[in-house]
């Protein structure tokens, strides 16, 4: 399959009054065109940043630094405002945690729709944007007439779904959903993510899940890739990332999943917290929370090798 973004040793950094957040560091990264990619790993690993970064949409003092972000052949990293402007929404969309921070309270769900599609196309006629908005609905199971509501009239799920509706109402060929459920319940979240397999197979498009939970992404992703402290520490099929873990990063992240269960020495919680990204630790950044770090952990940081279908960043296996 061919890829529909490919990212080049991507740099990217928050400037901040202690010193420099190295956010996300030196990061490759490739997407197959109609794949679902899980991007997990714990809070504060740069998934979000990496995140903002592919709409170049980086809040202050965020910077990327340096890198290539290639999409359909054109570098991200270098476009202009003008040519971001026709990228965001319209071939890359992004979903976020919290719907109703996202919708304006005072305006019904038509008006955010129509809204959208006027935005990016002036000449477009009202009632040819009604029907769209509508049939929007539907895909979503949403009975069309709450249109006419406002937000407060919905539920935390419904909104969550308007939400997905609005983002993919252009046709985006791309979408990034950062901790899309994280707001919900879990009966709403698990029907949640049973819309979003079936959107990507209406749209055929391709996903970015963000998630701090593994299992969130076990039914979904094609693929998952684990991030931690700005780094990529294992991508790997998502099968293969559940029955065969290889970064001890991973294998602690799996562990704290209940019914998983590993065969090796299980790591039953990980001690520690994720680095300080202003000070990483030298070497592999997960080295001082690593019950199998070794000398070189502690000074080199590991490349990235391919090893049984596996990309890991991790001596073990260099
Ligand atoms: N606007 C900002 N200013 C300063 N630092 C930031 C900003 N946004 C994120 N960071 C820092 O960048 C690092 C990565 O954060 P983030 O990408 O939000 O992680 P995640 O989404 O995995 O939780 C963290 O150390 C975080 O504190
Ligand atoms: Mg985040």
């Amino acid at each position: 399959m061919a890829n529909i973004l490919e990212i080049n040793n991507l740099t990217v950094h928050f400037p901040i009054n202690i010193g420099t957040v190295r956010a996300v560091d030196d990061v490759s990264w490739q997407l197959r065109e109609g794949e679902v990619m899980g991007l997990v790993g714990e809070s504060g690993c740069g998934k979000s940043t990496l995140g903002f970064s592919i709409l170049r949409l980086l809040r202050p003092p965020g910077e990327i630094v340096s890198g290539q972000m290639f999409f359909q052949g054109r570098d991200i990293v270098r476009m202009g405002e003008k040519e971001l402007l026709g990228l965001r929404g319209r071939k890359i969309a992004m979903i976020f945690q919290d719907p109703l921070t996202s919708l304006n309270p005072l305006f019904r769900i038509d008006q955010h729709y129509l809204e959208t599609m006027f935005t990016h196309d002036r000449h477009l006629k009202k009632e040819q944007a009604l029907e769209k908005a509508r049939s929007m609905l539907e895909s979503l199971g949403i009975s069309p007439d709450r249109l006419l509501e406002y937000p407060h009239q919905l539920s935390g799920g419904m909104r969550q779904r308007i939400m997905i509706g609005l983002a993919l109402i252009l046709n985006p060929q791309l979408l990034i959903a950062d901790e899309p459920t994280t707001a919900l319940d879990v009966i709403v979240e698990a029907q949640f993510l049973d819309l979003l397999a079936h959107l990507q197979k209406q749209f055929n498009l391709t996903i970015i899940l963000i998630t701090h939970n593994l299992g969130n992404v076990a039914q979904l992703a094609d693929r998952i890739t684990v991030m931690y402290g700005g780094n990529m520490a294992e991508m790997a099929e998502a099968g293969a990332i559940f029955a065969n873990p290889m970064h001890p990063y991973t294998r602690g992240l799996l562990s704290s999943i209940p019914n998983i269960k590993l065969d090796q020495p299980k790591l039953q919680t990980m001690p520690g917290s994720p680095p300080d990204l202003v000070n990483p630790p030298p070497g592999c950044v997960f080295h001082p929370r690593c019950p199998r770090a070794m000398d070189i952990c502690r000074t080199r940081k590991p490349p990235a090798v391919e090893k049984d279908g596996h990309l890991v960043a991790c001596w073990l296996f260099s």
